[in-house]
């Protein structure tokens, strides 16, 4: 449960004060645990026929997110911004924030605490690490990380984790194969460490230069989930449940020269899914830059876009239950 409680919540009345995530900031993947996890994705289920039959509903009627994003999104912001108005809520779009008051100078907790004396919520992507972990010291409102840096993507993890389950009806006994760049690719931060709430294998496949953190692969030793490295696929692409690839963090590479020796480093073609198995999904948090080839989105195996989909439920659930109303 969340260590990121308001302090000095204001709670709107009618709210429901007994619901467990109601106040709360979704600030790391940390803060789950498997039961929360269950609940979570019974919610998005729920969201998921609701949209499907009627389209739009009225749970979250009269409140207000602010999204305010310092890095370029496409699926996260606008996946929230449909999650929140298919609840009858609105949102507050800062995605410029050369145009706010941010270029003027002013700091993280001030621009939070100005925001949430407007909405109910505050989305928050940042360049750095541990940065919504620092709004939600200031906020009086929930926070919900939708990346900081390289830190973290929580609830990236969490649609990713859907998406598996609902694509191969379980997540325990799987073998999980993470692509590309494990170093400053938040995603797979997130994922692998939500992942060590069940039984799984994870293999780590990327250049010695983007490596998954130490830090993270000894979090999860001390958990006994079993973890090998790899700087090629072919060794273990045989025996994996679930590919997923990700981009070359381009924009966090210090030494340009570094990532020019990198860039490229993997393709996945309909050749190379020749090697995996029929009964396999190849997820990628998107955006890509030609790590998985055009060619094999018509593969059934390729869940990429479905997971998108996934994502806006997982999104309508959480914005639902730290809002009080799951
Ligand atoms: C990812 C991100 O921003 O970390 N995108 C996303 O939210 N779907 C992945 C990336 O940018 O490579």
């Amino acid at each position: 449960m969340s260590t990121y409680a308001p302090q000095n919540p204001h709670l709107p009345f009618g709210d429901q004060r007994t619901a467990p995530w109601y106040g709360k900031s979704i600030v790391s993947v940390n803060q789950f645990s498997r039961e929360d996890l269950t609940y979570i994705f019974a919610v998005a289920h729920e969201m998921r026929e609701m949209v499907v039959r009627i389209g739009t509903f009225d749970l979250l009627k009269g409140k207000i997110l602010a999204n305010l994003f310092y890095e370029p999104s496409t699926r996260t912001s606008s996946s929230f911004t449909a999650a929140m108005e298919r609840l009858g809520g609105s949102v507050i779009p800062i995605n410029e924030v050369k145009y706010s008051s941010v270029s003027k100078g002013e700091s993280l907790p001030d621009t939070i605490r100005s925001l949430e004396c407007y909405a109910d919520v505050v989305v928050l992507r940042h360049p750095q690490k541990g940065a919504s972990a620092l709004a939600a010291r200031y906020a009086r409102k929930p926070i919900i990380n939708a990346g900081d840096g390289a830190g973290e993507h929580p609830t990236q993890a969490l649609l990713d984790l859907f998406t598996i389950r609902e694509e191969l009806r379980q997540v325990d006994g799987l073998t999980v194969t993470m692509l590309g760049d494990l170093r400053y690719g938040r995603t797979v931060h997130s994922l692998a460490r939500l992942l060590s709430l069940y039984n799984v294998k994870i293999n780590y496949v990327s250049p010695e230069v983007v490596a998954m953190p130490r830090e993270i692969i000894a979090e999860l030793e001390a958990k006994g989930i079993p973890q090998a490295e790899y700087t090629a696929l072919e060794a273990c692409l045989p025996e994996t449940d679930v590919l997923y690839v990700t981009r070359i963090q381009k924009e966090r590479f210090e030494n340009p020269e570094e990532y020019e020796q990198v860039k490229g480093a993997y393709v996945i073609t309909p050749e190379t899914l020749k090697a995996a198995k029929e009964r396999m999904i190849v997820m990628h948090p998107l955006p890509r830059v030609g790590e998985i080839s055009m060619d094999v989105d018509d593969d059934p195996r390729a869940a990429y876009f479905r997971q998108m989909e996934y994502g806006l439920y997982v999104r309508m659930a959480l914005l639902a239950m730290v809002l009080g109303k799951a």
